[in-house]
């Protein structure tokens, strides 16, 4: 990670309307917990769902989580991430090839595979919950608070 630079994450999935904005209020409020100044943003690879809120299943666990996501709007990674971010954060392997194919050569963020972050983990993906029920949403919701706690230890 750059040295100088004030802390700021995007978290990357496939539509930004499932994974990488639960990760986002969860890093939020990681952040707010620790009183840590960090800039938090979320991208999907794809471009279905530019200015959608987050999937209804996904504001709902974060809700019953105390994670007010309702506000968030979908929007597509660009190569000039690369440049505004000091850390970007793929949800899985797919979303990480198709980040490195869209790397600028002079881009600087740190770019990490999510549970990469948590021993044990290591090369794991989040995974997809858009096809899943409730139940997908909640294992996403403890991975990706997982990964919002270490990254905040990380920080700290
Ligand atoms: P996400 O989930 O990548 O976690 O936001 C998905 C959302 C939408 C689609 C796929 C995955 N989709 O195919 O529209």
């Amino acid at each position: 990670m750059s040295e100088n630079r004030k802390p700021s994450i995007l978290f990357v999935c496939l539509g930004n309307i499932c994974r990488s904005p639960l990760a986002e209020g969860a890093l939020r409020k990681a952040a707010l917990d620790k009183g840590l100044e960090i800039v938090v943003d979320s991208a999907g690879t794809g471009d279905w769902h530019i200015g959608s809120p987050p999937d209804e299943r996904a504001i709902a666990v974060a809700a019953e989580n105390g994670v007010d996501i309702r506000g968030l709007a979908g929007r597509q990674a660009v190569p000039e991430d690369f440049h505004r971010f000091t850390m970007i954060v793929a949800m899985d392997d797919s979303n990480l090839r198709n980040l490195i194919a869209m790397r600028p050569s002079d881009g600087t963020a740190e770019l990490v595979l999510a549970l990469d972050c948590i021993s044990g983990r290591q090369g794991e993906s989040v995974a997809d919950p858009y096809f899943g029920n409730a139940a997908d949403f909640q294992e996403t919701w403890r991975d990706v608070s997982a990964v919002a706690d270490a990254l905040i230890k990380r920080l700290t």
